[in-house]
């Protein structure tokens, strides 16, 4: 009997471990979902430091765009931008691809995923260090985002926003009044590394200004203290036939 019994199993073992050799996208799937139930947080791929168009093409072609196609953009993209925004360039003092006055560093940047390849949709903060997003709400937002800001369809329509939020007392702190005008400066710095990099991958955006400052607030769950100074919408560009 005991013989019979562990013949079973063994039999029962055999088929399972069968399976999971002969069915390899069976066992792709379920690690794909399992990738997507953890998504507290990502670890982006790494951003590349070469590109095929020079820094003047960029400038010259840089155009403010506000349609996109309905398609995903990959998270090689978004490491691009998110980097080009905010990423580490010198690790041992912390520096960025953006200048701040006295490296204080008082912006934040978020990610409003719509549709990102392999990215649920959901409000993600960039993390510099270590280049990560950290998840800080589930599911698309973009559409009350676009009612926060006159209903810009660009908002609605892109696959993703990106957000630039500011945190005054990072930098008010040494530099008293004046250090509200260096916030506003640098946010101007890094939606300005975003226009080039977004321009370099060939894709559009455009920033965006007007917007209900409380309701941006509340749809992202940004802290009391955090105030939001740029929507920026980026997709795939339209091209008119
Ligand atoms: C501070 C600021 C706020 C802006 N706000 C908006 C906005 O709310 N909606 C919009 O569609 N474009 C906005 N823009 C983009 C401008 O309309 C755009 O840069 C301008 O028309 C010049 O076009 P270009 O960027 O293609 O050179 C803003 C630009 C800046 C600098």
């Amino acid at each position: 009997m005991p013989i019979k019994f562990l013949g079973g199993l063994i039999f029962i073992l055999l088929i399972i471990i069968l399976s999971w050799l002969l069915f390899p996208k069976v066992r792709l799937i379920s690690q794909k979902q399992k990738e997507l139930m953890n998504q507290q947080e990502i670890i982006l791929p790494q951003p590349s430091k070469r590109s095929e168009t020079s820094i003047e093409e960029t400038l010259s072609e840089r155009r403010s765009v506000r349609e996109y196609k309905d398609e995903p953009l990959t998270l090689q993209e978004i490491s691009q931008i998110l980097w080009a925004a905010q990423g580490i360039t010198a690790p041992l003092r912390g520096g960025r691809t953006a200048p701040s006055a006295g490296a204080l560093y008082p912006l934040e940047v978020y990610l409003i995923a719509r549709k990102v390849d392999g990215v649920e949709p959901g409000v993600y903060r960039y993390l510099p260090e270590g280049h990560k997003l950290n998840r800080v709400l589930e599911g698309d937002v973009s559409d009350s985002l676009c009612g926060a800001a006159l209903r810009q369809a660009s908002i609605r329509e892109a696959p993703v926003n990106l957000v630039i939020g500011a945190l005054y007392e990072r930098t008010t702190r040494k530099y008293g009044e004046r250090g509200i005008r260096y916030v506003h400066l640098e946010a101007g710095h890094a939606a300005q590394n975003i226009y080039l990099q977004v321009q370099s991958l060939g894709l559009g955006t455009v920033v965006i200004g007007a917007f209900d400052d409380e309701e941006v607030k509340e749809v992202l769950n940004l802290p009391e203290e955090e105030i939001p100074l740029y929507i920026i919408p980026v997709g795939k560009i339209v091209v008119a036939k």
